[in-house]
């Protein structure tokens, strides 16, 4: 029986042994096998790619974090899943930008040149144009609201677009399916960032796309209480992340693994909730007169509507807003007034955020200027009661002057 994603997120991956609603957290290091005959053999169908049900030793992961690739599979309908954690790695841009660092690597050709849109994570601007160019590897920016500043700065060293969808904060839209058929006919790799829509809304492998990351953080734990990456992959890729997987050291504790298994069985129910808050609080938030732009794909007067309309099938609670005002500090105030929206980073959470962005926050930004006397905050909308929210931003409001 063909199953909806609603469903298949609710019965997927049980645990038939333990005969649990969950999978079993499997810690291991050593994996035990009964002959030198039986860990050969499995050793085999692993170097093969071939499904197993645990791994020949635990760098790999265990039967949990196999459970967790399972279940990513289905729902990114990718070739396969690898998952990455924080925390590995001396060196601190390792840490912050793990599964980015994971992706870029495995296309590592000096002197080749990636073509990046320049409104990506701010990490991720570093770590592609400082960073990799101790590898010989040109970042090319271009302007992610002109499809031909993209095609006019391809060449034949060209190797990967690697884009973030929307753009970090400033949410520009791009035509993620223009970009991958251009991509294709240049024979040139193709990388998203997904974490916004999640595959729940998009999906970068069914379009075209040979790598999708996805900050699991976000709405997969969806908890606020667990660091995680995934990076899904199509099969004309897969045997070279396979290789860089082994020979990285990248692995998710089982126990990481675990919660973000129990996130994903509501991730429908969060996104559709923080979907529908959002176009709720945005409404409000549209007739007021301190605001001077709210930056969503899902706004119908937003520039992006059409292609978000095109390729997604939901919007997420993280948008930004832009307010008019002489004094900055009266902005902060607005920030610091809220009582239900916390101040900090990171989303996906079960609730509501607020942080002040400036412009240089935002990084090396080519494409995108706050204006005077213009402030941008990123809200992220969470599971609370909008008529709570609402009353919580109206009150706050009263402090922009
Ligand atoms: C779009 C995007 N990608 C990636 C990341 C990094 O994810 P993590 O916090 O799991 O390292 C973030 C974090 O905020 C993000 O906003």
């Amino acid at each position: 029986m063909k199953k909806s994603i609603r469903t298949f997120l609710k019965v997927a991956e049980k645990d038939e042994i333990a005969r649990s609603a969950n999978p079993a957290i499997v810690r291991a290091s050593t994996i035990y096998f009964k002959t030198m005959q039986e860990m050969r053999s499995h050793q085999k169908k692993i170097s093969k790619g071939k499904k197993v049900l645990h791994w020949d030793y635990g760098r790999q992961g265990s039967q949990t974090t196999i459970k967790l690739q399972n279940i990513l599979r289905e729902l990114e309908q990718s070739y396969d899943v690898f998952l990455t954690q924080t925390g590995f790695g001396a060196v601190a841009v390792f840490n912050i930008n793990k599964f980015c660092f994971f992706a870029n690597f495995i296309f590592k050709i000096s002197k080749t040149i990636w073509i990046i849109p320049n409104c990506v994570y701010r990490p991720t601007q570093k770590l592609t144009s400082q960073l990799l160019k101790e590898f010989k590897i040109k970042t090319i920016w271009y302007d992610p609201n002109n499809f031909d500043d993209l095609k006019n700065k391809v060449t034949k060293k060209t190797k990967l677009i690697y884009v973030e969808n929307p753009g970090s904060n400033s949410f520009e839209f791009q035509d993620l399916g223009k970009i991958v058929s251009f991509a294709k006919r240049k024979n040139i790799y193709t990388a998203i960032d997904n974490t916004w829509a999640t595959a729940y809304y998009f999906k970068p492998i069914k379009l075209g796309f040979d790598l999708s990351i996805t900050s699991a953080t976000k709405y997969y734990s969806g908890h606020s209480d667990v660091m995680a990456g995934s990076l899904a992959v199509s099969k004309k890729v897969y045997k070279k992340v396979w290789w860089y997987n082994h020979v990285s050291g990248y692995r998710l504790s089982a126990d990481d693994a675990y919660l973000i298994i129990r996130g994903i069985r509501t991730l429908d129910l969060r996104l559709d909730k923080h979907h529908e808050n959002t176009l709720k609080v945005i409404k409000w938030l549209s007739k007021q007169k301190k605001i001077a732009k709210i930056l969503y794909p899902h706004n119908p007067s937003s520039k992006s509507y059409k292609l978000w309309k095109k390729y997604y099938s939901g919007a997420s609670g993280l948008l930004s807003i832009i307010i008019k005002s002489k004094s900055k500090n009266s902005v902060y105030s607005f920030v610091n007034s809220l009582k239900l929206f916390g101040i900090g980073y990171s989303w996906g959470g079960y609730s509501s955020l607020a942080v002040y962005n400036d412009q240089t926050e935002m990084g090396d930004r080519r494409f995108f200027k706050i204006e005077k006397n213009h402030h941008l905050i990123r809200l992220h909308v969470g599971l609370e009661d909008t008529n709570d929210l609402i009353s919580d931003l109206k009150n706050a409001l009263r402090k922009v002057k």
